[in-house]
């Protein structure tokens, strides 16, 4: 991969850096007029050493030869690419395949203003892809602006008809909608497709397209339906694509993605979760300073792995909670407590409040209704339980990137509707404390990536999710000590099972629901009429869709058999073949 860095741009003296594989030897070769001074030395590739590398290079220089100077670019943490959302269910995937490959990209508002640009500092902008026509009352544009900041620009299906219309060139309507895979005729092989062949399967999902050029543009690529699939003015840096590089079914679109964000752009490819996590500690330490601070442990991956970084910060001025709200799975509190106080030596209070839950969630039978009693609840009992740790400052929470996105969209975000009974559990403001989210600029595999690098264990990392209101949600009517007790036997059977036969990570959730019924059975010579306990196992790729796994029958048998054996009070299972949509994944 090419990058282009620095600006050395002195005739009389040239300075290449070659880095060979093994052992990291540097051939530094300084030219000055034509005697050529070749010095062959073996360098530490620790970055944070350069300035080490910097001096011994000049220590070593022949004396009296000549003086030289030579820029050693400073490494760059973050090289930056902003994501501009024009509403594309595809967006964070432009974001996360940027990042995959070790450059830093965060997504903004497709109306962001230069001035907030600005203060970004990117080396590129992506414009996303979008649901509107741009000739819609209400298409979102972005500023005019932009374009003149000098930096490159990547528009990407609507964000080039966004370019296209902006720029003097024609969108219209295909008459045939495009969807899905078409093959990609490329007539440059260089920038945006250079390291690229020149045919290429590319994905696309439009129903408008670019049918005149805008001034000053070239054709980059076409395929059969669309003569402008890719188009660029060099001068003016603007790039700009019909299909989709971010989803997988594009044949090397990450490579288009990289091309602009390294060649196009200059970014550096050194964003690594290692010195994410390096700067992050060092910026909870400064914020923090020796001041305390409260964290609501429940277990789940996105909380765990913000304690962990936060306790790696501060050590014993973290204050972990968790609030035992009666409604966890099987062991769950005693396994958060083995994980963190045990192994971790956090600070770390268990409050058992499931009495509290219990009492407030008697004869509640409305979905809904369940979500927001526990979620009030949660909030009392954390807010008295932190009341007792003396002189917090700080509450620290493992909000994830999706959600920061989610609530900046513009657009509401493809999974707005899905989030709004999300965040069961989510603080409020009274407690009166600053807060640190360590892990808001992260996607969730980021997340697992980082808590196992801080020590977490596999199993941990790897967990299902879990939702806030808990097992209540998957006890169908009235939630009750006895039945979440039959529920908690029937979802560890489920669970174990499923780990046995090795797909508790290949699957997005596997667990029992409690049905509000109960039906006739035999056991032994006996007459039964007991409960019946639904198994519902989804594959999915973020919660918002998802589909039923056709699960090995003689597992099913298994899981029924033990689950109708050894969890007394039920005499029937059945399985859940729904996928989302039109179902949802938990049953309320
Ligand atoms: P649904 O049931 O909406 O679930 O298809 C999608 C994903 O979200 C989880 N979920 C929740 N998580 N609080 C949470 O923290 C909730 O109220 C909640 N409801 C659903 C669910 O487990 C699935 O992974």
């Amino acid at each position: 991969m090419k990058k282009s860095r620095g600006k050395s741009k002195s005739k009389k003296k040239s300075t290449k850096v070659k880095k060979s594989s093994k052992k990291a030897v540097k051939k530094v070769v300084i030219k000055k007029k034509s005697r050529p001074i070749r010095l062959k030395r073996r360098t530490s590739i620790n970055p944070k050493k350069r300035h080490l590398r910097k001096k011994q290079m000049k220590l070593k220089l022949p004396k009296g030869r000549a003086r030289l100077s030579f820029k050693v670019t400073k490494p760059r943490n973050k090289d930056l690419i902003l994501v501009l959302d024009f509403g594309s269910q595809y967006t964070q995937l432009i974001a996360r395949r940027i990042r995959e490959n070790k450059v830093f990209s965060r997504i903004v508002p497709f109306n962001i203003t230069p001035e907030e640009i600005k203060k970004h500092n990117p080396k590129g902008l992506i414009l996303s892809g979008g649901p509107l026509s741009v000739y819609d009352d209400k298409a979102p544009m972005p500023d005019p602006d932009i374009f003149k900041m000098g930096l490159p620009v990547l528009g990407i299906c609507y964000g080039m008809q966004a370019i296209a219309h902006m720029m003097g060139g024609h969108v219209r309507k295909s008459k045939e909608r495009e969807y899905g895979r078409a093959e990609l005729f490329v007539d440059r092989n260089k920038d945006l497709f250079a390291n690229l062949p020149t045919n290429l399967t590319c994905w696309m999902s439009h129903s408008d397209h670019v049918t005149k050029l805008p001034k000053g543009f070239t054709v980059e690529a076409h395929t059969l339906n669309a003569p402008l699939a890719a188009i660029a003015n060099r001068s003016k840096k603007v790039y700009a694509i019909q299909f989709h590089p971010e989803v997988v079914h594009t044949q090397r679109g990450t490579q288009i993605l990289i091309n602009f964000a390294c060649d196009i752009c200059g970014c550096f490819p050194r964003w690594t979760m290692g010195r994410l996590i390096d700067s992050t500690i060092k910026q909870i330490q400064d914020k923090v300073d020796k001041k305390k601070v409260v964290l609501g442990l429940s277990g789940g991956v996105d909380s765990s792995v913000a304690a962990a970084m936060v306790s790696k910060a501060v050590g014993k001025q973290l204050y972990c909670i968790l609030v035992d709200n009666g409604l966890l799975r099987k062991d769950e509190a005693q396994s958060v407590v083995r994980n963190f106080k045990d192994h971790f030596k956090l600070n770390l209070t268990v409050v058992d409040a499931s009495q509290r839950f219990l009492n407030r969630l008697k004869n509640v039978i409305d979905p809904e209704q369940k979500r927001k009693i526990i979620g009030e609840e949660f909030v009392k009992v954390f807010q008295e339980a932190a009341k007792k740790i003396k002189g917090v400052a700080f509450l620290a929470q493992g909000t994830l990137y999706p959600d920061v996105i989610e609530s900046i969209s513009p657009l509401g975000g493809p999974s707005s509707t899905i989030k709004s009974h999300h965040n069961v559990g989510g603080l409020p403001k009274t407690l009166k404390l600053d807060l640190i989210e360590p892990l808001r600029e992260l996607f969730k595999d980021e997340v697992r990536i980082i808590g196992k690098q801080l020590g977490l264990s596999e199993a941990l990392v790897h967990r299902q999710p879990f939702p806030g209101p808990g097992l209540a949600i998957r006890i169908i009517g009235d939630v009750t000590k006895e039945r979440l007790d039959i529920l908690r036997e029937a979802d560890a059977r489920v669970m174990e099972e499923i780990k046995k036969a090795g797909l508790y990570q290949d699957v997005w959730q596997s667990f029992a629901i409690l049905l509000p019924i109960k039906t006739v059975g035999v056991m032994g010579d006996k007459r039964t009429y007991e409960n019946v306990i639904a198994i519902r196992c989804v594959s999915s790729l973020d919660g918002m869709t998802a589909d039923w796994v056709p699960l090995p029958a003689e597992l099913l048998g298994r899981i029924s058999g033990r689950i109708i054996n050894e969890v007394e009070g039920v005499n029937r299972v059945v399985y859940d073949i729904s996928s989302k949509p039109p179902s949802t994944i938990e049953w309320e």
